[in-house]
């Protein structure tokens, strides 16, 4: 029986990598991340293993929600300092040949025609390989970096992504594909007739459009989407052609892809053109023994510092970890107006348990992968059979040179030896890609 083919991401953030690793100096990180040299490097090698995608998250704020100061946030690093992934996502693709670039833009902030036209630029500068992924974001902090005094309630912001999406899509449209007619003869460039004024009066924006630059190489930029709350995923099934996604477990990753695919059908799409994709981090090493031993060193390095795990949330969800004990179960009061499906997953998984061990315990992947490339390969395989595919998006934190040689160098020829994942390309295209198989 031949292997059924899976697509791999790697999912990333512009921020400092490995600054406090055994193999990576503070100096060196220092100075090559935010001139772009260490993602260049990255989407190189990225490039070279077949990836499909690199995406970059983001997010825009200095979190001081964690004991009412941006201490520990700042010392740790955790969401800051981060550079803007727009402005870096030219120099990979000019980097690279294959790789998509998909970069984190947020419907709460951005004004839908400059994020059609910056998008649009880019799939052009790309040659079709760009993408955009939809966040509504989470933070109060944040909003307020835009003028705004907080951030809409939860769904109210999907409602308004919901339109942001309609607009922006019909920005994309708003030039027929055969616009540019370039004719010597008659002097003309472009036919007016065929560049359309949007006029789009919504509860949320308006637009009066046409863009003003020419239709992208895809037409629409790839759209992916992460949010797991039922409004998330709604929205997701409806608008997107990747879903990132962290359920715990093979059962639930099962689940959480048959529910798009439903979702995505219901809406009158094909589910095959919905891709699901789940975060995972494997660990890896020369021998089972080695892989297991690192495992256990990164679990150890969370109980040695189980409010490494809280500051980051704290930023995100906006509720200040530092006022419960750790000793105690997350009192049920705790709510969120940010990642809700991130603190419901995190309450579920807690249980009973103390917030210091369900944050020992828990994990920010879908499901653990350790062992040598080889084993984790089958892994992967067997994984991907069960719950029907799409891929993985690889996900290290913080990014470590060694760690992305681990996986291009010692991972993927794993898998491509079992024909798991491909060996080339035979489109330029990220969608054309994504939808090969
Ligand atoms: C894997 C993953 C990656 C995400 N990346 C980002 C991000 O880069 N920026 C951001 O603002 N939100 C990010 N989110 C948050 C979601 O897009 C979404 O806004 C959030 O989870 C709240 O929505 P929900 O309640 O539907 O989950 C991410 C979520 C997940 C699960």
């Amino acid at each position: 029986m031949t292997a059924e083919k899976f697509h791999l991401g790697w999912f990333g953030a512009f921020v400092p990598h490995g600054w406090n690793q055994p193999f990576e100096g503070t100096e060196a990180s220092h100075r090559d991340w935010l001139d772009g040299t260490f993602h260049v490097d990255l989407a190189r090698a990225l490039d070279r293993a077949c990836f499909d995608v690199l995406l970059l998250e983001d997010s825009s704020m200095v979190s001081d929600t964690y004991g009412g100061t941006s201490e520990a946030t700042l010392a740790r690093g955790v969401w800051a300092p981060k550079g803007d992934p727009l402005a870096l996502a030219p120099l990979l693709t000019e980097a690279t040949e294959h790789l998509g670039v998909s970069v984190t833009a947020s419907t709460s902030f951005y004004p839908p025609w400059l994020l059609a036209r910056a998008f649009s630029t880019l799939d052009h500068l790309s040659g079709g390989r760009a993408g955009w992924n939809v966040v509504t974001s989470s933070e109060d902090r944040a909003a307020q970096n835009f003028g705004l005094d907080g951030l809409p309630q939860h769904d109210e912001r999907y409602e308004r992504a919901e339109e942001f999406i309609d607009l922006v899509d019909r920005l994309w449209s708003s030039w027929e594909p055969d616009a540019l007619v370039m004719d010597r003869e008659t002097g003309v460039y472009v036919d007016h007739e065929k560049v359309h004024p949007v006029h789009f009066e919504g509860r949320y924006h308006r637009s009066r459009g046409p863009l003003n630059t020419l239709p992208a190489p895809q037409g629409r930029p790839l759209v992916s989407q992460a949010g797991g709350s039922p409004k998330g995923r709604e929205l997701a099934a409806r608008t997107a052609d990747l879903v990132m996604a962290l359920p715990k477990g093979v059962p639930a990753m099962k689940a959480y892809r048959d529910d798009i695919r439903a979702r995505a059908a219901a809406f009158g799409r094909n589910p095959d053109d919905v891709k699901v994709m789940f975060i995972v981090s494997p660990v890896l090493g020369a021998t089972e023994a080695e892989a297991a031993e690192r495992f256990e060193r990164r679990r150890q390095a969370v109980r040695d510092d189980p409010t490494g795990q809280l500051v980051g949330w704290s930023g995100s969800m906006e509720i200040d970890f530092s006022r419960f004990d750790l000793d105690e179960p997350l009192p049920a009061a705790a709510r969120t107006n940010g990642h809700q499906s991130t603190l419901e997953t995190f309450r579920t998984w807690a249980g009973d348990r103390t917030l210091r061990q369900a944050v020992e315990a828990y994990r920010t992947e879908a499901v653990e992968l350790v062992g040598t490339p080889d084993s984790v390969a089958d892994q992967m395989g067997a994984i991907a059979q069960e719950v029907g595919g799409d891929g993985f998006m690889v996900w290290s934190q913080p990014p470590t040179r060694q760690y992305v040689t681990e996986i291009c160098d010692g991972l993927v020829p794993a898998l491509q030896r079992r024909g798991l994942v491909r060996t080339g390309f035979s489109s330029t295209q990220l969608r054309d890609n994504l939808l090969e198989f």
